[in-house]
């Protein structure tokens, strides 16, 4: 058996000094000067109020915001700059005109985000979750909570924090409702998954309505939405400088009550959270159920805002220490028994099973012949990734876009483990990328299995939907973990690759295919999110700064230096 000890540098590719740099030897900003091969850029700057260690809870948490206003910055200085307000960006900045060739498609996605907006009396509220009359609207005419997301992340970028309050405000409202299914009544943190207008004609009076899962197909609560309302909270603070707005008793309120549900205590034996199939973006059976990793990186990302946002105030220190050591374990169990690479890989093929006590190896028990053959051929000798889930006897193998995205933007992988994800992206391109970013799993599952695991479900046949389909809405994602990493060249062809399609092809909501080739079976066109993503892609790149809304540096204190076999002890 191998080695026992936790330190999950060991297991990953760890990337050799001399293809590091360090922030001084980069002379210019521009990202895409950087060089091709892959580097970490360290970055030793000084400590804003988002690093402040799990240790140093004590302190007062009221931020401390800088502004610059120069134009043509270099990129230390940019580092440094990550957790300041956001200058005006988008399509009227001279940056753009400087540096970058603002391509033609910019204007034309403004355009239709802008189209999707959705007002409430009078005010904009969000975005529609697609504009496309030619199909059913079924529920695709909503504000969908996880899909205003990127357009959110637009509108903060380009210097309209407006409607980013307003929905932050009206979701909030809806959270306070009393949520009853049939005659049971949901928790009171819960967040929509979605809202619509109502307008009544006679009274000419405006009503928001929210759908908490209960008139969603599988009917499912969200457990994504109370994390993205919490990133989001982050990102406006982050973005304006204003804190004002989180530190309403409002939405004190909200983030604990959201907390709460996630927070308490149960039969649990894992700090990771279980969850129904469909409850996050893949929102309808694909056996995700257990411990996805899309909840429970967003989980830890929501958790490390929350850290950031909350007053330790006599309700809110309660929760801040519950905060603090969930962080603790949660971090711990993901990167030491979620993470994935070559020689993890290989010791998990040769596990003994049926352990008993304390110092188990396998602790869940998975038995090797549970191993599907893929993952051999998949996993490169350089790059590494969390898998979809584990549970007892049961490791999902299959690569989330999402999840790993949200685990290198938020820190929760470490830095070796997030240069190993895109190692990774780079070796797998054609699997993961193909001639569409990204693809939201990889593989797809087929024949008997898919009928098994979806209940044969025909949108989400292999290769479609679901079911390894590419869905455009994660390029802004990768694009954030590329910048994060110091990954130009894979930012450069992911956005080439969208920009020979996306516009043309009417901004679908996925293509299909093993490469994604196809336009999607059934996909939405004037997909508000893709239209949006794209955007949030772009400006990141034209101003890696805007990077440091939706960005978490690593917390030293939560580095794992344990022993495995001693986990249970500590
Ligand atoms: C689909 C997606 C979901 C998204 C919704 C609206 O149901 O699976 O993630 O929020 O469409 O676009």
């Amino acid at each position: 058996m191998s080695t026992a000890v936790v330190d999950v540098s060991q297991g990953t590719d760890v990337r050799n000094n001399d293809t590091q740099c360090t922030v001084p030897d980069v002379e210019e900003y521009d990202f895409s000067r950087l060089p091709e091969k892959t580097r970490t850029l360290t970055i030793e700057r000084q400590r804003s109020c988002d690093e402040r260690s799990l240790s140093e809870l004590s302190i007062g948490l009221s931020p401390h915001y800088s502004c610059r206003t120069t134009e043509n910055f270099r990129i230390t200085d940019h580092l440094e700059n990550m957790y300041s307000p956001t200058r005006r960006s988008g399509m009227n900045t001279p940056i753009s005109q400087n540096l970058f060739e603002t391509h033609p498609m910019v204007a034309e996605a403004w355009e239709a985000l802008r189209r999707s907006l959705v007002y409430f009396r009078g005010q904009p509220v969000g975005t529609i979750a697609a504009l496309d009359h030619s199909e059913e609207a079924l529920n695709y005419n909503q504000v969908f909570v996880r899909d205003f997301v990127p357009s959110a992340l637009a509108f903060l970028m380009n210097g309209e924090p407006e409607i980013v309050k307003n929905f932050l405000l009206k979701t909030l409202r809806l959270q306070s409702w009393e949520k009853k299914i049939d005659r049971f009544k949901l928790g009171e943190g819960v967040m929509p998954a979605s809202f619509k207008v109502l307008h009544d004609p006679v009274r000419n009076y405006e009503t928001l309505i929210g759908d908490f899962g209960e008139s969603a197909i599988g009917r499912v609560a969200p457990v994504d939405s109370g994390f993205w309302w919490i990133i989001l909270l982050r990102a406006y603070t982050k973005s304006t400088g204003d804190s004002s707005l989180a530190e309403r008793p409002e939405c004190q309120k909200g983030m604990r009550l959201i907390l709460t549900l996630c927070l308490s205590e149960g039969f649990d034996t894992f700090p990771t959270l279980l969850c129904a199939d469909g409850c996050c973006m893949i929102d309808r059976r694909m056996g995700v159920y257990g411990y996805p990793i899309e909840i429970q990186a967003l989980f830890f990302m929501a958790l490390r805002c929350a850290l950031l946002l909350l007053k330790q105030d006599d309700e809110g220190k309660e929760f801040v220490e519950r905060i603090v050591k969930r962080l603790h374990a949660l971090s711990y169990h993901m990167r030491s028994y979620f993470w994935i690479d070559f020689q993890q890989l290989n010791d998990i093929y040769r596990y003994k099973t049926e352990e008993y006590s304390h110092t188990a190896v396998n602790k869940f028990n998975v038995i090797p012949d549970s191993l599907p053959d893929w993952v051999f051929d998949f996993m490169p000798t350089r790059g590494g990734y969390f898998v979809g889930n584990v549970s007892p006897a049961k490791m999902d193998f299959r690569w989330f876009c999402l999840g790993n995205c949200v685990a290198i933007i938020s820190s929760l992988a470490t830095p070796e483990q997030s240069a190993a994800i895109m190692d990774l992206i780079e070796a797998r391109w054609q699997e993961l990328v193909g001639e569409m970013p990204l693809k939201v799993c990889y593989p797809a599952i087929e024949s008997h299995e898919w009928r098994i695991v979806t209940g044969c479900d025909p949108k989400n046949t292999r290769w479609s939907y679901h079911n390894g389909g590419s869905w455009p809405v994660l390029l802004w994602l990768l694009i954030a973990a590329c910048i994060k990493t110091g990954r130009p060249q894979i930012a450069k062809r992911a956005i080439d690759l969208a920009e020979s399609r996306l516009l043309k092809d009417n901004w679908p909501e996925y293509y299909d295919g093993k490469l994604g080739r196809y336009v999607g079976k059934q996909a939405r066109k004037f997909q508000t999110w893709s239209i949006a993503g794209y955007l949030v892609a772009k400006m990141m790149l034209e101003d890696p700064s805007h990077v440091g809304m939706i960005c978490l540096e690593e917390d030293k204190q939560m580095k794992p230096l344990i022993k495995r076999s001693a986990s249970w002890t500590c």
